[in-house]
């Protein structure tokens, strides 16, 4: 039988800086696990737009329909900032979304508790967190019509709609509930039915979806700004929050920061089975390209490679394998290793990208040796 083929996308800014670190990582599943994937690695974003004057060639869009997984780093920076907005780096990563149907954007955030401490919130609030933001990700008012800036009068006028079909709901609705039954078997759902009739329809179909479908998921709904003041307030009250695309995108990285850094969160987004059964699926951190810190060694790798745990998980059933993976995070955690990221306001003396990869892999020997 074929290997299984993933496809790297390392992207701009501290994506290829982390990518690195996730191939030492695929390496060291290669070869002490025999774990061997068919691994092809291309363009995205402005990396792509530089080489053929787009974020995302067909060629790539059409190799990223094929495989079993693709790996994003991430994408965008300043010197793409004045481009024409079609050709914007953040259009190639909603292109892969949208066509390769990615409905479902799970983002967990885990505060693993050496780094209990450096949330900006107090340990007593964070440690032991452990909850699921399934954002909506092709729909919604990222990709709804109309759109765009024209003139009215002698004033311009910039337009995005919010627009969900029943569908489009129930299908991530559905994903929450199935995951939260592997969970603790809880779902939040958050949108704002007090002022939007998209948001009115969210909580209708969520509801109607739970009743006849997961009536044994207890299932609460809040209204999103209420939901973000409970996130830092209690966020422990939570177990799966199902949510829009924008609200998703807002709530996932407040809650990252529960977790200590935006630089620990991965994320799988995850579209219908394919012919092996196994979704389509895309992972990638929840960071963005970080250009103030781009090219310094500063990067932390932990959130791409938590990416590739999750695709270990849901695209190669290998659950063992990414559960091995995390441990060996906890583990250079739990010995104080830190990127500055980790660092607090006092301070103390991170080590380098290369420095965590090269931990992290080290911890994976120890637990098979
Ligand atoms: P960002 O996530 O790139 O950075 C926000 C802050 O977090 C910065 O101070 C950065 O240094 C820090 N940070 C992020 N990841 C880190 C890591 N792994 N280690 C240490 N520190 C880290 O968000 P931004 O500055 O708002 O956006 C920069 C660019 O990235 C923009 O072009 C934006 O559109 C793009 N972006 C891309 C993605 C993606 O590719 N999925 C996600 C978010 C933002
Ligand atoms: C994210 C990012 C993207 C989003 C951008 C880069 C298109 O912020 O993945 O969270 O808004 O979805
Ligand atoms: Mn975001």
């Amino acid at each position: 039988m074929a290997n299984p083929s993933l496809l790297i996308l390392p992207g701009d800014g501290i994506g290829p800086e982390v990518m690195a670190e996730v191939r030492k990582i695929i390496d060291w599943f290669g070869n002490r696990r025999g774990l061997a994937f068919d691994v092809s690695e291309d363009l995205v974003g402005g990396a792509a737009y530089d080489a053929h004057g787009t974020p995302l060639s067909d060629a790539t869009m059409a190799r990223a329909q094929e495989v079993d997984a693709v790996l994003l780093g991430a994408v965008g920076g300043p010197k793409y900032d004045s481009l024409d907005f079609s050709v914007k780096p953040e259009r190639g990563l909603l292109r892969l979304r949208k066509e390769m149907d990615l409905y479902a954007n799970l983002r967990p955030a885990q505060c693993f508790d050496a780094l209990a401490d450096f949330s900006s919130l107090k340990r007593e609030v964070v440690a032991g967190l452990d909850i699921m933001i399934v954002r909506e990700l092709t729909s919604g008012i990222y990709f709804g019509e109309p759109r765009g800036i024209h003139t009215e009068g002698n004033e311009r006028v910039g337009i995005n709609t919010q627009r969900y079909t029943e569908s489009e709901i129930a299908r991530v609705a559905r994903s929450a509930f199935e995951l939260a039954r592997k969970r603790s078997n809880k779902v939040c759902s958050m949108e704002k039915a007090n002022v939007m009739e998209s948001g009115i329809l969210w909580r209708e179909v969520v509801q109607e979806v739970h009743d006849r479908e997961y009536p044994d998921v207890e299932l609460s709904h809040m209204y999103a700004d209420a939901g973000a003041m409970q996130l830092t307030r209690w966020p422990r009250q939570f177990d799966v929050i199902v949510t829009d695309n924008l609200f998703g995108d807002l709530l996932s990285d407040l809650a990252a920061m529960l977790t200590g850094s935006l630089g620990m969160l991965p994320s799988a987004s995850l579209g219908a089975p394919m012919a092996n059964g196994r979704p389509k699926a895309l992972y990638e951190p929840v960071h963005g390209s970080a250009p103030d810190i781009a090219g310094k060694a500063l990067a932390n790798p932990i959130a791409c490679i938590l990416s590739f745990a999750m695709a270990l998980r849901y695209s190669f059933d290998l659950g063992d394998e990414a559960d091995r993976l995390e441990a060996a995070v906890q583990t250079v955690l739990a010995q104080g290793l830190r990127t500055a990221d980790l660092m607090g306001p006092e301070g103390g003396s991170p080590v380098s990208t290369t420095a965590m990869g090269d931990a992290i892999v080290a911890a994976l020997d120890a637990s098979a040796a």
